[in-house]
């Protein structure tokens, strides 16, 4: 696991973004696994920008999303299709058929679920992929729990994360209940795995994420079993259990 400190969330975007630009221009197909929630901005508008200095292009990349909201469509402006195509998708050149992204509205759950899988397994498997950190330690939207998924599939939200989101609605009354989320086996077998973590409020969380016991009850703790884990951080972590 390698930690890389900067200064601000801003300088963390920077950072970031460089990493990944770095694997595009290795890989031009580069299957890049996307989050959403506040930490990535910085990320994703530091990538527009190098894609805007013309030093990268996405034209051949291909993105699969973390996870959706269920009942959202994509036109709904908290649904994370908006939000993608409003911070990354629609201001590089990635052909939109190239960005995956599970449907909030498919008739059926479980097939869209397969079918998400299905794709990324025949996209030859992600190579980089983009990780927040939830306030109670969940990633993508695998809460915390007795025992994780493996695979893309419907979870039902905690009340924590329901109300942690509540800040993009109008009110936690309008958050969905549910959503599709890969599982952590889905995420452990991206080859390399970018976690970004910023702010003063998610030290504790990270603290127990990466110098903690491995357990289900902290989701993110199972990254640390990842050959290729990189961490990108404005949080100052002092007291690393040995
Ligand atoms: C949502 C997403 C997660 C994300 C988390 C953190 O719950 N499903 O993938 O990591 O938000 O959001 P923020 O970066 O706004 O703290």
């Amino acid at each position: 696991m390698d930690i890389i400190y900067a200064s601000n969330p801003e300088s963390v975007g920077q950072v970031a973004a460089r990493l990944i630009a770095r694997e595009i221009l290795v890989k031009p197909d580069l299957v890049l696994g996307l989050a959403t929630g506040s930490t990535p901005i910085p990320t994703y508008r530091y990538l527009v920008r190098l894609f805007g200095e013309g030093l990268i292009s996405f034209a051949k990349v291909r993105t699969f999303n973390l996870d959706e909201y269920v009942g959202l469509s994509s036109t709904h402006s908290q649904s994370y299709a908006y939000f993608m195509n409003e911070h990354l998708w629609g201001k590089v050149d990635l052909p939109r058929c190239n960005a995956d992204i599970p449907s909030g509205t498919a008739p059926d759950i479980q097939a869209e679920c397969q079918r998400y899988e299905t794709a990324i397994k025949n996209a030859g498997g992600i190579d980089l992929q983009i990780l927040g950190l939830g306030p109670n330690g969940h990633i993508g939207f695998n809460e915390p729990s007795h025992d994780l998924a493996i695979r893309t599939h419907l979870v039902d939200l905690t009340e924590a994360t329901i109300n942690a989101n509540a800040r993009f609605f109008d009110n936690a009354g309008e958050v969905p209940r549910q959503a599709i989320t890969m599982g952590v086996g889905t995420i452990m077998q991206a080859r390399k795995i970018l976690l970004i973590v910023t702010g003063d409020k998610k030290r504790d969380i990270l603290q127990q994420s990466l110098f903690g016991p491995v357990i289900p009850e902290v989701p993110a703790s199972i990254l640390r079993f990842h050959p290729y884990l990189t961490v990108v951080t404005d949080i100052n972590l002092t007291s690393a259990c040995p």
